[in-house]
């Protein structure tokens, strides 16, 4: 009865049983046709001949008994004569409409298994076309539909991140190798220099992989959150604080426009994390003596908290794809920046797993960045 494990998977269902839907549905229309035509036939056997012999007798004709017999006999012939053609004409037209609708329903149903089987065998282009046959049949075209869309999207995703997986991985393999091949070649010695520059490399690599597992896990809703209920402003503070010796150093004025807005239920230490990063990109992106503001305040029902730069500023048309993962604005210069282009991916799934929202205005290049962290206050 069922398939072999080996059959692949458009098969399974063909090979399910032997009758398929059309057959069923046609003899289950079939049944229900002997039944009425039985049930007629025997009523009006039953019931018809006593009702006539009734009329007959109160009508008060005199008859002999032959003739009455006779009558009753022609009108009992009569109406089984004329019942049984129209049941059979009846019958026939009922087959054949019940067998046409059978057979688009088959048709319709083979569609369906045909795309699901492509869909199944890795063909995510394949689409169900609505068979016609009414809103049940559509909306089961369109699941099916949105669901080949989910996947194909999902599986161009998985191929993208794979290249570039591996793209970022060349550059920094490429430099160990080719750095410990010179020092097995005795062209170059493991001075402290060389020692620098391979530690960088397995740095940056690490910090890929750290990378990489966290815009998994939040992207995955993956995260247990620790929800606790905390000071919106204070989350602000904290973050100045962190940043303040990293600013410093490099000659950037940080501000912390953060005043009362009241309190938040979220993961405290996710939200710094998103924070901190927003604070670590405006400070690789805005030159010395620049400045940086990190604001919070309270809109209708949302903290919002923005850091805003007076840097490098973004390009309209780089917008859209900042919180993709990967993505740099100058590909060369971002990666020698020692970023991966993933902490804003990272960021955008932390919000978002809060029920909150990231994005990101520039006036263009040269004037500057503010990024916004909403979240459900
Ligand atoms: N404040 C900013 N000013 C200008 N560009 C920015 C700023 N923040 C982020 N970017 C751009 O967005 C890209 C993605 O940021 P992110 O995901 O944090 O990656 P990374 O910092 O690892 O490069 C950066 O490479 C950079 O090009
Ligand atoms: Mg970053």
């Amino acid at each position: 009865m069922t398939s072999g494990a080996s059959s692949p998977p458009g098969e399974v269902g063909q090979q399910r049983s032997g009758g398929g839907f059309a057959t069923r549905l046609l003899a289950a229309q079939g049944l229900v046709l002997v039944a009425g035509a039985l049930t007629t036939w025997l009523v009006a056997f039953i019931v018809g001949p006593s009702i006539f012999h009734d009329h007959l007798s109160q009508a008060g004709v005199p008859h002999t008994d032959t003739e009455t017999r006779h009558i009753e006999e022609a009108f009992a012939s009569a109406l089984l004569i004329s019942l049984g053609v129209a049941l059979l004409a009846a019958a026939a037209a009922a087959l054949a409409v019940s067998w046409y609708l059978s057979r688009r329903v088959q048709r319709s149903l083979g569609q369906v298994t045909d795309a699901a089987g492509q869909i199944a065998s890795g063909h995510y282009t394949a689409r169900v076309h609505s068979p016609g046959l009414g809103s049940e049949f559509a909306s089961l075209a369109d699941t099916y539909n949105s669901l080949a869309q989910r996947l194909a999207s999902t599986e161009t995703t998985r191929r993208r991140m794979l290249a570039d997986l591996a793209h970022e991985m060349r550059t920094p393999l490429a430099t160990v190798n080719a750095h410990l091949e010179a020092i097995e070649d005795g062209v170059r010695d493991l001075d402290p220099e060389t020692l620098s520059v391979l530690r960088e490399s397995t740095r940056r690599l690490g910090r890929l992989a750290e990378d990489i597992g966290a815009v998994s896990r939040a992207e995955e809703g993956n995260l247990d959150l620790q929800l606790r209920t905390v000071d919106a402003a204070s989350l602000a503070s904290m973050a100045t604080a962190a940043a303040a010796d990293r600013y410093a150093a490099k000659g950037v004025v940080l501000h912390c426009e953060a005043r009362p807005v009241g309190s938040l239920t979220v993961d405290s230490a996710r939200i710094s994390q998103i924070l901190d990063n927003l604070l670590a990109n405006a400070l690789r992106h805005t030159p010395s003596s620049g400045q940086v503001t990190l604001a919070c305040r309270r809109v209708d029902r949302w903290v919002e908290y923005s850091v805003t730069d007076t840097g490098e500023g973004i390009a309209a048309e780089h917008l859209p794809h900042l919180f993709d993962r990967f993505y740099r604005v100058d590909t060369a210069r971002d990666r020698n920046h020692g970023g991966s282009g993933i902490g804003l991916a990272i960021a955008k799934a932390l919000a978002e797993a809060h029920g909150g929202g990231i994005s990101a205005t520039s006036p263009g290049p040269a004037h500057g960045t503010t990024f916004t962290l909403r979240l459900p206050g």
